[in-house]
């Protein structure tokens, strides 16, 4: 047995409690908690003054990534690095996958992007782009296997990711026997492709056209259709990266008529806006997401629904493409600009910040929304996402006094902005322990390359559900 560690008199949260107390540490699993644990023979960390959260889990990352004929900034090493820094221990990563060849071959090319590097544990969603026979062939044993319990289905992309309703809806029948979660980029992909043309042949291609021709009616519409299409399979849902009122309302709908419908929203979508893509020189490409930023106003429907549960996880879509070199591939074509951002690394700090400081959400809800839920619908829980004796010790030790200024000067990625340069926030990431070792300390890294573990993950339902409607009404007869 490796020496015991305690960390010692923090204010330990988790999404049911907050109190002072003393959490012993034995072979990277939480042995005890409690209050003047006898520390004999232990390692002491003294936490007095600081929060200690369950280690963040980043259901949404994007790294090592080709998208439009480039690869992301950040691979699995400078990603989970900053993601360690920023107060995240888990992250769950899209494996994409191409027409035509086998999944297994997918996944282990994303093993290999993993292996050696990350520095946080990990696991993988797999992209289904066609549920032709070899894909469902392959699939029940790739989840068995490889302990991926997510599949995800893009709805827009037109010819690049992009999936029919067949397809979704032949993955959602799969999953529901299966017992996994499928995830839906929910935006109507072939009447944005129409309106992009529609602009390019215009003449409009500067970066705000970006946003312009991805409205919010689209994305609110393909999230209707996800969600009646989980309800008629009877299958779970979880939309990834909702940014606007009118997909909150879809999901809020479904939800109250009984359908297990769950959503994310990303940092960006609460802290940005529309107008960021109007900035000269054009650093609005900077801000180019998909689906796109919005007016401010969606930002109080994301609040509300995080508060009140509609909205369950923050997933950061980390996907970060350097300014130069990468992002200028769309001067000239707004079409031709790499989508995503870099937001790992501050995701945990921009919620706790904007969220608890500011008094929209309670120090409970942000454990819920920055690690519990993401744990429970993700098949973690209680190994991860919280705070408890036989879990996995992933801490955060937390300042929630200190403030500090966003900027690529002081972030831990390798792209060359950020996109929340100058934003001031409450609070700070001081210590960051993953299986009870530390990997950043007193703000320094101190962790190695390769010890990041790959996370087999339970099967949906099974790793501690939400408290959710149990019954889908209308969905198909079990
Ligand atoms: O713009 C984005 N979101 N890029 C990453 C890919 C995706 O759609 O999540
Ligand atoms: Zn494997
Ligand atoms: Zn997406
Ligand atoms: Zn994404």
């Amino acid at each position: 047995m490796k020496k015991a560690r305690i960390i010692q008199g923090g204010t330990v949260v988790t999404a049911g409690s907050v109190s002072v107390a003393d959490i012993r540490i034995e072979d990277g699993v939480i042995a005890a908690i409690g209050r003047s644990l006898d520390a004999t023979g232990a390692e002491t960390v003294d936490a007095a003054g600081l929060y200690v959260f369950p280690g963040g889990i980043d259901p949404h990352t994007h790294l090592d990534m080709p998208f439009g004929g480039t690869v992301t900034a950040d691979d699995f090493e400078s990603g989970t690095i900053a993601a360690a820094f920023g107060g995240t221990t888990t992250i769950l990563d899209f494996c994409l996958t191409e027409r035509g060849r086998p999944l297994g071959d997918a996944v282990a090319a994303w093993h290999a992007k993993a292996e050696g590097k990350a520095v946080i544990d990990y696991g993988f969603h797999l992209m289904v782009a066609d549920a032709g026979e070899q894909a469902l062939a392959e699939l029940p044993e790739l989840i068995e296997r490889e302990g991926i319990t997510s599949l995800k289905v893009f709805m827009a992309y037109k010819n690049v990711f992009q999936a029919d309703d067949g397809t979704l809806y032949r993955t959602l029948q799969l999953a529901r026997e299966e017992g996994a979660l499928v995830m839906v980029h929910a935006e109507n992909g072939d009447v944005i492709e129409r309106l992009v043309s529609e602009a390019l042949e215009r003449g409009d291609t500067e970066p705000i056209w970006h946003a312009l021709t991805r409205p919010p009616q689209l994305e609110g519409e393909a999230t209707g259709r996800a969600a009646e299409l989980a309800g008629l399979a009877g299958a779970p849902l979880y939309v990834v990266h909702v940014t606007c009122a009118e997909a909150v309302e879809r999901i809020a709908a479904a939800r109250a008529r009984g359908l297990r419908v769950y959503g994310e929203t990303c940092p960006q979508y609460l802290t940005l806006d529309i107008s960021a893509l109007e900035r000269p020189d054009f650093e609005g490409a900077k801000y180019v997401w998909s689906p796109p930023l919005r007016e401010a106003w969606h930002q109080t429907a994301l609040w509300n629904a995080l508060s009140s549960g509609t909205l369950q996880a923050l997933g950061s879509d980390q996907c970060s493409f350097h300014f130069k070199g990468q992002k200028e591939l769309g001067r000239g074509d707004f079409s031709k600009i790499p989508n995503g951002g870099p937001t790992i690394e501050d995701r945990f700090s921009l919620l706790f910040s904007e969220g608890v400081a500011k008094g929209r959400i309670d120090l409970q809800r942000f454990v819920e929304l920055s690690a519990t839920n993401a744990a429970k619908l993700f098949g973690l829980f209680p190994r991860k996402g919280t705070i408890a004796v036989g879990s996995d010790a992933d801490l955060v030790l937390f300042d929630p006094s200190a403030t500090r200024t966003l900027s690529a000067r002081d972030h831990h990625l390798r792209v060359d902005y950020s996109a929340f340069e100058g934003m001031e926030v409450q609070g700070e990431p001081v210590s960051v322990l993953v299986r009870g070792e530390f990997v950043v300390r007193d703000k320094q890294f101190v962790g190695q390359a390769g010890s990041g573990r790959y996370l087999k993950r339970s099967r949906f339902g099974l790793g501690g559900s939400l408290a959710l409607p149990a019954v889908p009404i209308g969905g198909s007869p079990s």
